[in-house]
């Protein structure tokens, strides 16, 4: 058994990037290699090497099946490590308000925004989430998505979070991971941020643990939303009950989001686009993965964050889409990796590096996805594109073969 890709015109391995743990990349750290062969043994890289040089025990053994790559790019499977997925209705109408000069926190006050969405997803049934979010894994799959992460917080009450993260387990396709955002705005069953935060310790965590439903709590930190000094103490609360944490951090105000990632360890601190040299500094010197969503910041029209400072302090970067209804209603990568290039300034390897290495690191599955080496996870890219032509054009949809835990999942 076994399937080796042969005829392979460039191989983009990423695996210097993991040995630098995602920090400070440059084109070096590709591992970009010319006509190579990749062999794929159940649902792991088994070998990787010079075309015509596969290792006689390999290429004696039964069943081993071929594959002609003829001339393509291969590169590791994308991470997207933050998404909102699961959600129904859109806030189409609220997009035009909003660009019409009324604020996102004044259409929250009134209880739009993340509320509209919740009416509409607390409306809906297990079966239509799990519908309607299979065609978007479906549209992240043909872009070459072998790993998705996807976070409830539209529901704000036990049940109906319950039914988000279980419709997160019958997605099919790629690997999923599931992460608890409850905490992520204040639901009008509850009249303070504290006692909501208690309920969701005290009664939601203990279902999502239990039911092993998600490993990961979010939270979002920011004026108007859940305070820093209390978000801490959920956030505590939650890793002694054994979850991971992330936050969103710093998105529309300074609000002490990435001085909480950087005192609990969280796994990422997400936005940042607030930040100043302190927190750069901060975030450089610790484990925390910086994810940028510059599609949410183009959207909300406010700045992006400080990429280039960042990777410059030695922070590890990694990117996403955010893709939620309210400010990130996209699922385009190459218009994320076009922005990180565009309006951040970060560099085509950093950008790649980012929704690989970088992202596998915010899910802490950097041991198993985001670079193709022996053992690894068998989660690639086989495109018809130049490594070059990544993130390059806006809309492209080039031809290409996706392989999840060595199996087709795209052609
Ligand atoms: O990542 N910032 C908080 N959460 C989302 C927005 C959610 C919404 O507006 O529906 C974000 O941008
Ligand atoms: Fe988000």
């Amino acid at each position: 058994m076994g399937i080796l890709l042969k005829n392979i015109s460039t191989l983009l391995t990423l695996e210097g990037a993991r040995r630098k743990e995602g920090r400070r990349i440059t084109e070096s750290d590709l591992g970009l290699a010319q006509k190579q062969s990749l062999l794929i043994e159940k649902d792991k890289i088994a070998w990787i090497g010079p075309q015509g040089k596969l290792p006689k025990e390999w290429a004696r053994k039964k069943g081993l099946k071929e594959i002609d790559m003829k001339g393509r790019t291969v590169l590791p499977g994308f991470v997207e490590c933050h998404t909102h997925l699961i959600f129904a209705g859109d806030r189409a109408a609220e997009f035009e308000m909003r660009n019409q000069g009324v604020s996102y926190q004044e259409i929250a006050a009134k209880g739009g925004g993340i509320l509209s969405t919740m009416k509409n997803t607390r409306a809906s049934s297990l079966q239509q989430l799990v519908n309607q979010g299979q065609k978007r894994v479906n549209h992240f799959i043909s872009q070459g998505v072998t790993t998705l992460e996807v976070k409830s917080g539209y529901a704000l009450n036990l049940k109906d979070e319950l039914k988000v993260l279980q419709a997160v387990q019958k997605l099919d396709g790629v690997r999923t991971v599931s992460t608890f955002l409850g905490a992520h705005a204040l639901p009008p069953e509850f009249k303070t941020y504290e006692s909501y935060l208690e309920f969701l310790a005290d009664k939601v965590l203990p279902e999502v643990k239990k039911k092993k439903l998600a490993r990961r709590v979010d939270i979002f930190i920011e004026k108007g939303f859940f305070p820093a000094e209390a978000s801490e103490k959920y956030l505590r609360r939650a890793q002694e009950m054994g979850f991971e944490v992330l936050i969103h951090a710093d998105q529309m105000s300074l609000s002490g989001g990435s001085d909480v990632a950087v005192k609990l360890g969280a796994l990422s601190g997400d936005h940042l686009l607030q930040i100043t040299e302190r927190e750069v500094k901060s975030l450089a010197k610790s484990e925390v993965t910086c994810v940028m969503l510059p599609t949410a910041d183009l959207y909300t029209r406010t700045k992006y964050p400080p990429a280039k400072e960042l990777i410059e302090a030695g922070a590890r970067v990694a990117l996403a889409t955010d893709f939620n209804p309210g400010t990130s209603p996209t699922q385009d990568l190459n218009l994320v990796g076009l922005l990180a290039r565009l309006e951040m300034k970060m560099s085509l390897p950093q950008v790649i590096a980012g929704y690989t290495v970088g992202a596998a690191y915010a899910l802490n599955l950097q041991s198993e996805i985001g670079s193709l080496e022996i053992g690894k996870s068998a989660d690639l890219i086989c495109t018809t594109q130049d490594w070059q032509c990544l993130f390059y054009s806006v809309g492209e949809s080039a031809e290409k073969t996706v392989f999840s835990r060595g199996k087709k999942i795209f052609d």
